[in-house]
């Protein structure tokens, strides 16, 4: 959709389906942050009396536990999709039959075809879609891409990303999550075609249970490395864990022809301490809560513009699709345990 198109400076009315982490997080991003656009209602099938007290705390005025109540309501122009990613695909489908413009949390779904329709309605709607890639919107990652496209560091080579959580989530996400490729490493699938400027050809994935038994019998793996070659000869290695004992470790490199950039971990303070007995520091940010807390608010004052007219969206259905092939790819690299091109996931 072209921003000439849009209605400029609507008032914008959300809805929120998924009052978990995440849909607390943007909640409160939204309310607080000085956005201009009013939470109507916030949506799940599980509700207690702390979210309901939470909700009245923050000038939620509606609590629903059924999602229909958004799609339903004609006042309420903009749903955020924040609910478990085996609901992503269905609830955007539902946004651009109701004609809601749409931030969806990663992945936008598992299942290729049902991704494609959904992506195909949200076109034929002309409703916004940007998805959740948070990691673009923080100032680290932004500007190891800012530098790799100014060419200061030549043609890409070589792309590495470090992914590691400090403790694996609970299970019950993991059965619903679509598995480590499309749940954790989806992000970093994203950020390899954004640091690279290239698309990825080919996968290769290996993979094992390190971390919990309890994921290994949800029939997912907690650690994994993935190999991929790009379209432009760039090379890029991902690694994953469920498990960091120093917290979340979040960093990005690119070697290019003319030289080299990286990002080390975020910290709450630069003090370096030494002594007798060696040279310490403060260990990286506990999660993404703590290290992403900046770019969440980027990323949806972002959408917000975009929604406004000021602003393309800039992490389109497009990109969340690519980052699906490329976790289906992975998959079943792991499964057969070969390299998978992407022609053979899609043609
Ligand atoms: N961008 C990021 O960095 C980031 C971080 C965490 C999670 N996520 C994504 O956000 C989504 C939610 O993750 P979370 O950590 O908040 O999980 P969570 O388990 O804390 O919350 C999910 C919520 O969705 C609700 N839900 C499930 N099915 C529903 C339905 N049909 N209708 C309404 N509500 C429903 C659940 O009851 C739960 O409260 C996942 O897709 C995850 O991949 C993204």
């Amino acid at each position: 959709m072209l921003t000439g198109e849009r209605e400029m400076d609507k008032d914008i009315i959300i809805g929120i389906i998924g009052a978990g982490r995440i849909g607390k997080l943007h909640a409160e991003n939204l309310v607080k942050g000085n956005m201009g656009v009013r939470v109507k209602t916030i949506a799940d099938i599980y509700m207690d009396e702390d979210i309901r007290s939470w909700a009245k705390d923050l000038g939620i005025p509606v609590v629903a536990c059924n999602v229909e109540e958004i799609f339903d309501d004609a006042e309420i122009n903009t749903v955020f999709i924040c609910s478990s990613t085996n609901t992503h695909t269905e609830f955007i489908m539902r946004c651009a039959q109701t004609g809601k413009d749409i931030f969806c949390e990663k992945p936008i779904g598992s299942d290729l075809s049902e991704i494609s329709s959904a992506l195909a309605a949200v076109n034929k709607s002309g409703v916004n879609l940007q998805v959740g890639f948070v990691r673009r919107f923080d100032h680290n990652h932004k500007a190891v891409r800012d530098c790799v496209k100014s060419g200061r560091v030549g043609r890409p080579e070589i792309v590495k990303i470090t992914s590691r959580d400090p403790e694996p989530p609970p299970v019950d996400y993991v059965k619903v999550s679509g598995g480590i490729f499309f749940d954790m490493m989806i992000h970093d699938f994203d950020m390899a075609r954004y640091l690279a400027g290239s698309e990825v050809v080919s996968v290769f994935a290996a993979g094992s249970v390190m971390v919990s038994e309890e994921i290994g019998k949800a029939g997912d793996i907690d650690t994994a490395i993935v190999t991929l070659k790009f379209e432009n000869g760039t090379i890029g290695v991902i690694d994953n864990s469920r498990r960091a004992a120093y917290g979340y470790d979040q960093r990005t490199e690119v070697h290019g022809a003319l030289g080299c950039v990286k990002t080390e971990n975020d910290t709450a303070n630069l003090a370096m301490v030494s002594t007798a007995s060696g040279v310490a520091s403060e260990k990286p940010l506990w999660f993404f809560l703590e290290r992403y807390n900046e770019a969440f608010l980027k990323e949806v004052r972002d959408f917000i513009d975009a929604i406004q007219g000021r602003r393309e969206v800039s992490v389109t259905g497009e990109d969340a699709f690519k980052a699906v092939i490329i976790a289906e790819a992975a998959t079943k690299s792991y499964q057969e345990n070969r390299p998978v091109m992407i022609s053979e996931i899609v043609c």
